[in-house]
């Protein structure tokens, strides 16, 4: 029995979606978590990759972030006026991230990309969008096979192949002066091609769409300013998400003051966008982002897991045929799915849980012996599965 409709409110935490439809017996629902470890409801230990969807960059729980936020709790966490936390995270942000000269806040990655496009909308006057990669639940961005959603939203709304200059040029021209912008993500399973790059950032500005780039798995990863500082991309408006908080909910939209100042034209508000039990989880994570220097441990870390997935794509090539991402953010890729499913309830079965898309993640808490135990766990689910299939 569950009193939640289709499990979970999390679509890519359901078990059919960590485990294939198949699978019996693995863990279901969880009650701790802490470094790169997570308990679930029986009380099993396992060693975690999917670091709550890539929320957490510098590991559950992290004892600067829990003070922080427990601090902000006891300060009453919330009243009828904005912190002043809002305005020092704000600070560290723009002072951080090349492309963010203000910034506003919400609570989830959907609503902030949500509030680009809107912005994006108000600048130009225009309304269609060209999206490239995943960018939330929300109508604006959802394909044809999306129930629900008003036809005169959907038709709004279209996608930019990732990494094909020819087809993305051919698509910005068609939509002209139609175009309010294009919102892509930096990483698709693979690095953005600078041709691709220079192929987006000049169309847009040559028929006058804002670049949006969604920066909501790659901030604090690839950099703390994610995709915009590693590939040198200058976007109009950037959105940030997941890890800025380590898991606690807020999320950001910034960029260029003179779009960013359109808020007032508009409308983009929420009761809980400035409590300060976020804001500041926040400040402390973008503080140890600096001093700890995740994304260059996160980098290092990473690379080891993925040489490690490249080691066992080439021995179990029954199985695996081969691997996706990029150091901060990779994959498995199976011979099928249900072979997918298998190996990551293996895994389980072996106190590992693994994603079997789309992506792994390392944290600050992930360090090298902690890799190769789980490298070995691996090994070990996937001669069990190539000997069973
Ligand atoms: C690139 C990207 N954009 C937007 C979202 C939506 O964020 P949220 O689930 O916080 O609404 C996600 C979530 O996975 C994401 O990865």
């Amino acid at each position: 029995m569950t009193y939640v409709a289709g499990f979970t409110s999390t679509g890519s935490k359901r078990p059919e979606a960590l485990f294939g439809s198949g699978a019996s017996g693995m863990p279901r629902r969880m009650i701790r978590s802490s470094g790169c470890r997570v308990w679930d409801e029986a009380g099993r230990e396992y060693l975690d990759y999917i670091m709550a969807l890539g929320a957490v960059a510098l590991g559950y729980a992290h004892p600067a972030v829990v003070r922080a936020a427990v601090a902000a709790v006891e300060q009453g966490g919330i009243g009828p006026l904005p912190p002043v936390l809002e305005e020092e995270v704000a600070e560290v942000l723009c002072r951080r991230i090349s492309a963010l000269e203000r910034v506003r806040f919400l609570k989830t990655g959907a609503e902030a990309v949500a509030a680009a496009v809107r912005l994006a909308r108000v600048a130009t006057g225009r309304e269609a969008v060209l999206g490239c990669g995943y960018h939330g639940w929300l109508d604006w961005c959802q394909g044809a096979d999306a129930a629900g959603v008003p036809a005169g939203i959907r038709a709004l709304y279209g996608e930019i192949p990732f990494n094909d200059p020819a087809r993305t040029r051919e698509r910005i021209r068609a939509a002209g002066d139609r175009l309010a912008a294009v919102v892509m993500e930096p990483v698709i399973l693979r690095p953005p091609d600078p041709q691709w790059l220079a192929v987006v950032r000049e169309e847009t500005a040559r028929i006058g769409a804002l670049l949006i780039v969604d920066e909501i798995k790659t901030v604090c990863r690839l950099g703390l300013g994610g995709g915009c500082e590693r590939y040198g991309i200058k976007p109009d408006l950037v959105v940030l998400g997941k890890a800025i908080a380590n898991g606690f909910p807020l999320a950001a939209v910034g960029g260029r003051a003179e779009v960013m100042e359109l808020v007032t034209r508009t409308w983009i508000s929420s009761t809980l966008a400035t409590e300060s039990v976020a804001l500041a989880a926040a400040k402390a994570t973008l503080a140890v982002v600096d001093e700890a220097g995740v994304p260059a441990h996160i980098t290092a870390t990473g690379g080891r897991l993925l040489e490690g997935f490249r080691t066992l794509a080439a021995r179990h090539a029954g199985v695996v045929v081969g691997v996706a991402g990029i150091p901060e953010m990779c994959h498995l890729e199976y011979r099928d799915e249900p072979l997918s499913g298998r190996v990551a309830a293996a895994c389980a079965e072996r106190g590992l849980l693994l994603k079997r898309g789309a992506y792994n993640f390392v944290s600050l808490a992930h360090d090298p012996a902690t890799v190769d135990r789980s490298l070995a766990i691996l090994d070990d689910a996937l001669s069990a599965v190539s000997r069973s299939a």
